[in-house]
């Protein structure tokens, strides 16, 4: 059988291992042969190419980003989605002469949408969720988030430090697009005084009364982390705004911070290395089984996988029941809402 593999969408730490897991037990397990499409879906489309073998994908577990190159496939969905059959028709084709047997998407909510397309067009596909947002349905944890969450609550860590000399008030923005978890997990493990995430909004009154009561009490400093997608009035980034906003209400000197790409960036965490090479290889068994249109997933304890149609496009956000958003409540941490 001869396999395509290819990454879409935002970058992750996690996609080398995966691609490894994915090539190496296709390889020597199955005997399958495998090919490297380059910089996402437009890859399959212009055969950009790579042949992958045992060796090629030797040295690359511990290697942050992609081998493969990525990229955002705003024209390949509109493709997928035009009513003239000749865009699904030139998309089939190159799948075909190429020689596919079975194509692995490997990438996030947008990505698995379109793979689950591909899958509707009559084509073999398996999907891999990847995300430092941790935001797909159908799988509890993406690989990428462990060490999204890693590098920001070390940020945060650090923060703690410079508040605490200066007796300031440090706001850091953290990714996750539209999801708080991100913020949510780096928020408590970081020890963060007040945590803003775009699934529960907030009220501007109970985030300066906050910080206010934590000044009564003599606590010298306050650490807000507040996630990229929270919602602000202003044309500011989150960060901005809060920083502006409280530094202006409560006349507490303020710093803001935008974490921004440092959380994509570098090595994976053994987390994400090991959850890459098991996601991986339970995508190469289902090829072998000729069990195709599914996602692989991470549920409970166990590698599965689940149906594309049932998951593609789908969104898992922070609820109030979450249960470090329950237990930060319940120690006194703020999440800016009454
Ligand atoms: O989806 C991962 C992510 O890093 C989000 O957290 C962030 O909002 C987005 O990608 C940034 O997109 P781009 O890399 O296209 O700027």
């Amino acid at each position: 059988m001869k396999v395509g593999i290819l990454t879409s969408g935002g970058d992750a730490p996690g996609i080398n291992a995966t691609i490894r897991g994915v090539g190496k037990t296709a390889i020597n397990n199955y005997g399958m042969q495998v090919i490297g499409i380059q910089n996402g879906f437009s890859g399959l489309l212009y055969k950009d190419i790579v042949e992958l073998s045992d060796q090629s994908l030797s040295g690359i577990l511990n290697v942050g980003g992609t081998i493969l190159g990525t990229a955002r496939e705003k024209v390949f969905r509109k493709m997928i989605n035009s009513p003239d059959e000749k865009d699904q028709e030139q998309i089939k084709n190159a799948y075909h002469e190429l020689e596919l047997d079975c194509l692995i998407c490997i990438g996030g909510n947008g990505t698995q949408r379109t793979t689950w397309m591909l899958s509707e067009l009559g084509l073999n596909v398996v999907g891999i969720p990847k995300t430092i947002d941790n935001d797909i349905y159908g799988t509890d944890v993406s690989f990428g988030f462990d060490t999204a969450v890693n590098i920001a609550t070390d940020a945060i860590d650090r923060l703690h430090s410079t508040a605490s000399s200066h007796r300031r008030v440090m706001v850091i923005e953290l990714m996750g697009h539209h999801a708080g978890w991100i913020t949510l997990y780096a928020g408590m493990a970081g020890g963060a005084d007040i945590i803003l995430l775009p699934e529960l909004g907030f009220n501007m009154k109970v985030v300066i009364g906050k910080i206010r009561k934590r000044m009564e009490l003599g606590k010298a400093y306050s650490i807000v982390a507040v996630a990229e997608g929270v919602e602000v009035p202003a044309s500011e980034r989150p960060a901005a705004y809060f920083a502006r906003e409280i530094q202006e209400q409560t006349g507490f000197e303020t710093r803001e911070t935008v974490l921004g790409y440092i959380q994509r960036g570098g090595s994976p965490s053994p987390y994400d290395r090991n959850l890459g090479t098991l996601l991986g290889g339970h995508a190469a068994e289902l090829i072998h089984e000729g069990r195709f249109g599914r996602m692989v997933a991470k549920l409970g304890s166990q590698i599965s996988d689940v149906p594309l149609s049932e998951v593609a496009g789908k969104l898992s956000l922070v609820t109030p029941n979450t249960d470090l958003v329950v237990q930060g409540k319940r120690m006194g941490i703020s999440f800016g809402i009454w």
